[in-house]
């Protein structure tokens, strides 16, 4: 793909066109890697934005989102309920993983993400995020209505599990 193709309307059509086929998250996988292979074209068209997290596009079938995340703060361990496929462009998320499902809270992998690569998530995966050494910068499928799915956050140490609410991410977010 060239540089000067990537067109945040085309790609919004793409990923919902995805989610709506036989197999969306491979169809949504193969759409982010071919978008982010290019990132410097995403990054050269892509609009400016200011806020941390914007939702570009949400259905009942897809909510996409840009997010960019900072190296001074760990955003709180939460889960998603649905697949996820994170398309970084810029910089490097670094994701940390946790694991509750025998009882006992425990980080089993942590994983950095750099520009122009591609990782998914399943519905139960918990992690947190920041960013390595400078901002990062990402488009992100989520193959369902994010907005509106009751999903948790998890108390940094405890894992203790609580409703994931603003106030409650924004309590529980963490400075690096
Ligand atoms: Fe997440």
């Amino acid at each position: 793909m060239c540089a000067k193709n990537f067109n945040l309307e085309q790609f919004i059509a793409d990923a919902r066109k995805a989610a709506i086929s036989e197999n969306p998250i491979n169809a949504a996988e193969t759409l982010m890697q071919t978008t982010v292979a290019d990132c410097k074209g995403v990054i050269a068209n892509m609009p400016a934005i200011a806020e941390c997290e914007r939702m570009l596009f949400e259905d009942e079938t897809v909510s996409i989102w840009y997010c960019r995340f900072e190296p001074n703060l760990i955003v709180p361990a939460h889960d998603h309920q649905m697949h996820v496929v994170v398309g970084v462009y810029q910089g490097i998320e670094e994701h940390s993983f946790f694991d509750n499902s025998n009882g006992e809270y425990k980080e089993v992998k942590s994983l950095n993400i750099g520009a122009a690569q591609v990782t998914k998530l399943s519905p139960n995966q918990i992690h947190t995020v920041t960013a390595t050494k400078t901002a990062s910068h990402a488009l992100h499928i989520y193959l369902g209505k994010l907005s509106t799915v009751e999903r948790s956050l998890f108390e940094f140490e405890s894992g203790n599990e609580i409703p994931f609410s603003v106030e409650n991410y924004e309590k529980l977010a963490q400075v690096n």
